[in-house]
């Protein structure tokens, strides 16, 4: 009799523990924690991958030397320098990249060129170590033509620095 007493007071106590766990609730506690660890661990989720955002643009200050390798080369990005401005021209590959039209821009003062509508030679500085062109003697129609370009570039491409003549650079580093 003892035993029969002891064996339902054992049960009583099982039924009211088991019917405590498997409660509506804990149901669907569990089906969320067992959801969110297959999904962390197993399930191959498919979001839609966002485009690689661009690079971050770095303002810095160039000379005649540094500006040089960026000329498009090798797949190296395209800049060129319009009065003391350095504008990233990569975007316009097919215009100043190896081969193409204006080429002779890359990677060089191209302000003298622009203003007087001219590729020639002796429209890019020719002294590296020089000072810059103060452009002193165009007239007004070039510094005309200058400006029209400097609306198109500043619209269409990233101003990433500024340019300035070796003496003026070094100025600048000792300053720093
Ligand atoms: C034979 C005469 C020329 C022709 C037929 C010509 C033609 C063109 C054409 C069709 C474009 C593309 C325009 C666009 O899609 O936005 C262009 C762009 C350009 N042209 Fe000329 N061009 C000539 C002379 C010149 C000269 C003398 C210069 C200056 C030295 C020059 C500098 C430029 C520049 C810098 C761009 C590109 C601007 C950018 O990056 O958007 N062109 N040219």
């Amino acid at each position: 009799m003892e035993y029969v007493e002891h064996r339902m007071n054992d049960e009583a106590v099982k039924a009211a523990a088991s019917a405590g766990l498997v409660s509506p609730l804990n149901i669907l506690l569990l089906s969320i924690i067992l959801y969110t660890g297959y999904s962390t661990f197993f399930a191959k989720t498919s979001y839609p991958q966002l485009p690689k955002p661009p690079p971050p643009v770095v303002f810095k200050t160039y000379n005649p030397h540094t500006l040089l390798p960026f000329n498009g080369e090798n797949g190296a990005p395209i800049f060129f320098a319009v009065r003391g401005v350095v504008f990233d021209v990569t975007p316009g590959r097919n215009f100043y990249g190896p081969g193409g039209p204006y080429a002779n821009f890359a990677g060089r003062d191209a302000t003298r060129g622009l203003a007087c509508g001219s590729f020639d030679e002796s429209m890019l500085t020719k002294d590296l170590d020089g000072p810059l062109d103060t452009l002193a003697d165009l007239g007004p129609d070039e510094m005309d033509a200058l400006r029209g370009w400097e609306e198109r570039f500043t619209e269409k491409y990233n101003i990433i620095g500024k340019f300035v003549s070796m003496k003026d650079f070094e100025e600048l580093g000792k300053k720093e």
